[in-house]
């Protein structure tokens, strides 16, 4: 059948264009990946393709004194060995604000002076990946080693510097707190994480002449275009990136790292297609994770249990030579309606990979400290943890001072304590057993920034369907399909006559796919496009010699259900693809971008698709937009052994208008799901000696399976925000984990009557 064909469930039009955008769709995508038959960019097999492995260092700090690569060159199948020796010169990049070094800045992605483990010393090129793996044992490189920084507490780290923007606050924090009649103060801490993904980091690099391709799990094409561009210093139109489908980002796909330059760096030297995926261990090794953060948190408040004052302290850590915020304040400044405030955060320099984006960077441990102490605060003062949360319920940003654009929180406390049964809660720690179990509840509240962002999304109108095109990327939350459902509502059509086309960056560019932003950016970007596109339509219906349409007045006509007509106009009507054919085009095609909404001129494009500096924080403007979530936990701690389950979770989700609730549960359930990892299980082990990580992989890595996972209620009490996008929609992906560890803390502490503030939640914590 046609495209515009309709099917018998949409064969009323208004019934159409209220079941598209908004409906409980399945991906799109789904049978693609069920069947094997979609194609991960490490799965491209260009011809004449060899492997790269690399080897990297196995000191964490110190220096590259010799390399003998001699066995290495005469192992079988070896075809090339690269060091920082006789590696071509490649220009430093910009960073992801668009900071471009000076003309000339020289880069390599190898390394002599060494500052973590595993940072890339050579690469071993071979015809096959095995071939390449045993040649890159017999490599030979003797170093001189120096001391190492294993972590944030660790005696050798130099005195930590104050994080950028970190020191603020507003009243007199200190005196409020010293005259405050109550007053509590822990520390809190987390562990370095890391986000993942089942899919390998990794690309395969082909050059043509001085135009590179390259195929690589990317959540930023555009951005990551830009950085191989000014590496290899060529236009940045040269450079295609090949990213269809993401097994898994997290945030660890989002830019470039140094080792991405040595698959093309070798492909170019070889004249062959060169194709480097990282092991496992070297994903834990060379991606940065989320940084280690501690932080104290002091609290003054009344005896009736007003907060008067908050002060805290944190620190975070970074490598040697970069440096990455892990705000621990994120979530600390926006909670509460406290009239004191005041926070400062350190970096603390370690010997490791620059730590990176993982799932609400900065949110989830900042949230994990001010939940924690405002449940301790409450109990203190023999108060219900949801009493006190109402009781300083802040009713506009206390730090920007402006209303929130929409906050259904106390709706999403509601909603969520009504599911729950939270009213039931005795609050004696102890107070709930089940034979051995012992049973706690606890709750803790998420946040997310709303992050307003441009897009570009190309939309065609054919005879056989219609098309979308962006360079934008699906990593798995539904890009595909509530594009789909964005395009198919214009038209009052079913999603099936859509075709969606993503993740190449010679499609219409788009920004990076983080920060929760995609959704709104792109569903916007394609429903302006597939409007424009049916303004043509209506256009060429009104104009066209050949449009049976023509004596007829624009405000006469309609496209919907796939078929143009004119209800008002004598009824006349035929479909989009007989239409095409009458006035004699294959099609209509429109490009549009959000540009001018929010403030951008088409001067600021590349930059804008290019980089983060332009994105719209969450408080440009009148309003202080943000996402928001309450989640309650029910956990079963075994008193014998100190085991912890997760029995039940109902969560409450205020993230505005939701394109596809369905895509949105899933999102929010994942969230929850990397909530339990974090609380219970994700930790990098560090070995003090030498800073080595010690569990690099899955087997030693722990994350939440299947069995560790109950039923997870999640409950949508949001509203169309029209402040915060087009649409409405508020920001989802990475709102679910925020305020999930701390829920499980606090039930933890209900159940056994034991604090921990150092994540994970391990049983010899309990014991
Ligand atoms: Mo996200 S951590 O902005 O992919």
């Amino acid at each position: 059948m046609s495209a515009y064909q309709t099917p018998r469930k949409y064969a009323n039009a208004s019934d159409t264009a209220e079941a598209t955008l908004g409906a409980r769709l399945t991906r799109i995508d789904g049978p693609a990946k069920i069947r094997g038959a979609a194609r991960y960019p490490l799965e491209y097999r260009p011809e004449r393709m060899v492997h790269a492995v690399l080897v990297g260092s196995s000191i964490a700090s110190g220096r590259v004194l010799d390399i003998d690569a001699t066995a290495v060159e005469a192992a079988p199948g070896v075809l090339m060995v690269v060091t920082a020796e006789n590696a071509p010169p490649l220009s430093k990049a910009s960073d992801w604000l668009g900071n471009r070094p000076p003309e000339g800045t020289p880069f390599s992605p190898f390394a002599t002076q060494v500052t973590f483990i595993g940072q890339p010393v050579a690469v071993v090129v071979a015809e096959t990946f095995e071939q390449a793996t045993e040649a890159a044992r017999l490599l030979e490189v003797d170093y001189e080693s120096g001391d190492a920084v294993a972590g944030l507490d660790d005696a050798r780290a130099a005195p930590g510097a104050e994080a950028p923007g970190s020191n603020k606050g507003w009243g007199d924090a200190e005196a409020a707190l010293a005259a405050a009649p109550v007053r509590i103060e822990h520390e809190y801490g987390t562990p370095r994480e890391y986000q993942a993904p089942m899919e390998l980091h990794g690309g395969i690099a082909a050059w043509d002449g001085d135009r590179l391709t390259i195929w690589q799990p990317s959540q930023w094409l555009d951005g990551m275009a830009r950085t191989y561009a000014e590496w290899f210093g060529i236009p940045f139109e040269n450079v295609r990136i090949v990213s269809p489908y993401l097994g898994g980002g997290f945030g660890s796909k989002g830019f470039c790292y140094p080792h991405d330059a040595i698959a093309p760096m070798v492909a170019k030297m070889l004249g062959r297609p060169v194709k480097l995926a990282l092991t496992r261990p070297q994903t834990f090794e060379l991606v940065g994770g989320r940084a280690a953060t501690r932080q104290t948190i002091a609290l003054g408040a009344t005896h009736e249990g007003r907060l008067l004052s908050l002060v805290q302290r944190g620190a975070s850590e970074s490598s040697i030579e970069g440096t990455w915020v892990e705000a621990v304040a994120a979530a600390t400044t926006l909670y509460y309606d406290v009239p004191n405030l005041a926070t400062r955060q350190e970096i603390v320099r370690v010997n490791s990979v620059m730590p990176g984006a993982k799932r609400a960077p900065g949110k989830a441990p900042s949230a994990f400290g001010i939940e924690c102490a405002i449940d301790e605060l409450a109990h203190e003062l023999g108060m219900d943890p949801l009493e006190i949360r109402l009781l300083n319920y802040a009713e506009e940003d206390p730090e920007a001072r402006k209303p929130w654009s929409t906050r259904r929180l106390r709706e999403a406390f509601e909603a969520g304590a009504g599911a729950f049964g939270w009213s039931r809660r005795n609050p004696e720690p102890r107070s709930m057993r089940d034979g051995r179990q012992l049973i706690g509840w606890g709750m803790g509240v998420g946040t997310f920034p709303v992050i307003r962002a441009a897009s570009e999304a190309m939309v065609e109108v054919r005879a056989d369907g219609i098309e979308v095109r962006s360079s934008t990327v699906d990593m798995g939350q539904g890009a595909y399909t509530i594009l789909a459902q964005a395009a198919a509502e214009v038209f009052g059509l079913p999603e099936s006559a859509v075709t969606v086309t993503l993740g190449d960056s010679r499609l219409p560019r788009a920004g990076v796919t983080g920060g929760s932003r995609m959704a709104n950016a792109m569903v916007a970007a394609v429903h302006k496009a597939a409007t424009a596109a049916r303004d043509e339509l209506v256009e060429l219906a009104n104009g066209d010699p050949g449009s049976p349409f023509r004596d007829l007045q624009a405000n006469t006509l309609t496209v919907a259900a796939g078929r143009v007509g004119s209800p008002l106009g004598g009824g006349r009507d035929m479909s989009i693809g007989d239409f095409l054919a009458a006035v004699g085009r294959d099609g209509v095609e429109a490009t549009r971008d959000t540009l001018a909404e929010h403030g951008l001129k088409p001067e600021d494009a590349y930059a804008n698709y290019t980089t983060v500096a332009t994105g719209l924080p969450p408080t440009a403007g009148d309003y202080s937009m943000h996402s928001w979530c309450a989640h309650f936990v029910e956990v079963r701690v075994d008193e014998d052994f100190g085991t912890v389950r997760v029995s039940r979770v109902v969560s409450a989700f205020d993230c505005g208008r939701l394109y596809n609730p369905k895509l949105a549960e899933s999102q929010w359930k994942g969230g929850i799901m990397m909530g339990i990892g974090q609380a219970l299980l994700e930790q990098s082990i560090i070995d003090p000696r030498n800073a080595r990580m010690m569990n690099a992989n899955f087997g030693d890595y722990l994350m939440p399976t299947n069995a560790d996972i109950p039923d997870i209620e999640v409950i949508s009490v949001g509203v169309p925000d029209p402040h915060a996008s087009a649409l409405g929609g508020k920001g989802v992906g990475e709102l679910g984990i925020v305020g999930v560890a701390p829920a499980i803390a606090n039930a933890v502490f209900h159940a056994t009557g034991k604090r921990v503030r150092e994540l994970p939640i391990t049983l010899e914590k309990l014991i």
